[in-house]
């Protein structure tokens, strides 16, 4: 379903030390060395890439989601280094009820820099701020302390334990649900003030 607040113009995101900017052809390399990596693409939920096809399969996917209003998924690239060092996305955008799902993957060697908490602060502000949503979640392998360790410093709330939610290596895993009302996120933005 398309979410009619996602702009014409793809919107490049400032701040936290970060650019957050379209995908594009250059960010395949990197894309593709973080999927085919097994460990990083068990811990997202994600399939495992074998070549360099799915990575360009998945930023045609990405382009039409945009093109189309149904999502957005940005290159994550520190200023200090110029060259995207993962993504991070916003998807099941729901305008009825003002809430979309964001998920983040960093590649294994920019792990612990605080790359996935600062761009995920800045796609929560963009998503309450300009997008307009109420609620934002988030469905992590609640076995991922990573992941959770990002949620939970940014405020998000864990809802639950969704048992046996997705296959990861072939075998049915539990995920954790996390959620974030734009309440909670002002009121923490004003608590900081
Ligand atoms: C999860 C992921 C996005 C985190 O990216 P990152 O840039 O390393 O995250 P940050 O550096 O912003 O923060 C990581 C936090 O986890 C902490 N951490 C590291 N290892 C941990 C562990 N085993 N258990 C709990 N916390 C851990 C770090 O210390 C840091 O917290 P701190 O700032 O309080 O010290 C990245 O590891 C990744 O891409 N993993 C594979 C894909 C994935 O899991 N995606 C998430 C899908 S929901």
């Amino acid at each position: 379903m398309a979410y009619s607040r996602i702009p014409g113009v793809f919107p490049v995101l400032h701040g936290e030390g970060l650019t957050l900017r379209e995908m594009c052809e250059e960010d395949l390399p990197a894309w593709f060395a973080r999927l085919s990596d097994p460990e990083a693409a068990a811990m997202a939920g994600d399939s495992l890439a074998t070549s360099m096809q799915d990575v360009v399969d998945g930023l045609a996917y990405h382009r039409n989601a945009f093109a189309t209003k149904e999502a957005l998924r940005w290159a994550i690239v520190p200023d200090s280094l110029g060259a995207s060092v993962g993504s991070i996305g916003i998807v099941r955008l729901d305008e009825e009820n003002l809430s979309g799902e964001i998920g983040a993957a960093v590649g294994r060697a920019h792990w612990g820099q605080g790359f996935a908490t600062g761009a995920t602060r800045l796609v929560v502000d963009y998503g309450f701020g300009v997008l307009g949503l109420e609620r934002i979640e988030a469905v992590a392998l609640a076995s991922n302390g990573r992941s959770v360790r990002v949620l939970e410093k940014l405020g998000f709330t864990r809802e639950g334990l969704l048992r046996g939610y997705r296959i990861v290596n072939g075998t049915r895993a539990d995920f954790a649900i996390y959620g974030l009302l734009g309440s909670d996120w002002s009121m923490r933005a004003t608590d900081s003030r």
